[in-house]
């Protein structure tokens, strides 16, 4: 039996932050890996699609052979090849640990079904989605290298994936796990007095906008402030998204059921 797609989905970014340790090239975090699968077992969401970003297995790799500035010359080609390959041993981790927590992962490659246009999606293969998605598959994408109609190929963060996929499907909520609590007043990493924003609007957003940063760790993707870029999108829709921090139990779980819970709710 196969349901038409009632109930919308959550979309639902795993920080590369946190399922990676960011400061180690190529080393993911296995116990937050299986804890997270946990959580979001537990949750038990019907409708879920989840994204997750590259940490230390997708930003040193993408940085050392300058993949986001695009094509220049022959050697790319070669780091495109790798840097798609790490992307992909730590998809298969994710999606490995949820299958044994009981959870229909199915890989979903971005570099097989998105073409950017300058570092913006303009296509994207929608239909395996949405069928995935009625017929209750969990699907998991990544932030990945892709081809690009401009500059060759380009990095597509995972953070640019949710929110265009949260619009695409019409998305109930999007929940984005990091390592720190929420958005701050500036980075809580290195700014002690930075206080953590429990309510924003995009009006506050933009006033706040000077305030966030990057990330002290590499991330071709803008860190904090990419991500707030990225999201924008989805917020100015309708869609809800609430940032958390994905390294303390159960907060992911909390907020895939819609509780309170320590973080960020960005609203319209
Ligand atoms: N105003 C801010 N509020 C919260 N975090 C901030 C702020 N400014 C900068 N940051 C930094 O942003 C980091 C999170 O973004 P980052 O891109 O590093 O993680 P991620 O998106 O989970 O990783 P990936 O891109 O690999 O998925 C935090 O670790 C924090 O240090
Ligand atoms: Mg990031």
């Amino acid at each position: 039996m196969v349901r038409e797609l009632s109930v919308k989905p959550i979309v639902m970014k795993l920080g590369g932050s946190v399922i990676t340790d960011k400061e180690k090239k190529l080393t993911p975090n296995l116990p937050a890996i299986e804890r997270l699968a946990n959580e979001i077992s537990r949750a038990n969401v019907l409708s879920l699609v989840l994204v997750h970003g590259g940490g230390s297995f997708g930003h040193p790799v993408a940085e050392q052979y300058g993949l986001n500035e695009g094509y220049k010359d022959s050697s790319q080609v070669m780091g495109f090849s790798i840097t798609h390959q790490a992307m992909t041993k730590l998809n298969k981790l994710i999606v490995g640990s949820l299958i044994n927590h009981n959870i229909p992962a199915v890989e979903v490659q971005p570099s097989s079904c998105v073409v950017t246009k300058a570092g913006r999606i303009q296509s994207m293969e929608e239909k395996p989605l949405k069928k995935m998605l009625e017929m209750e598959f969990v699907p998991v994408l990544y932030g990945d290298v892709v081809v690009d109609s401009e500059a060759g190929f380009a990095i597509l963060s995972g953070d640019q994936i949710v929110s265009s996929l949260a619009i695409t499907l019409d998305a109930r909520r999007i929940v984005v796990g990091v390592d720190v609590d929420g958005l701050f007043t500036g980075d809580p990493k290195t700014d002690s007095s930075a206080r953590l924003i429990q309510h924003i609007t995009l009006e506050g957003l933009k006033n706040l906008e000077p305030l966030i940063e990057g990330s002290k760790v590499t991330d071709v993707t803008g860190g904090m402030l990419g991500k707030m870029f990225e999201l924008k999108p989805a917020v100015e829709h309708g869609i809800p998204a609430i940032i958390v921090n994905a390294t303390e139990p159960n907060r992911v779980y909390r907020a895939l059921k819609g509780e309170k819970v320590v973080g960020t709710v960005i609203e319209r």
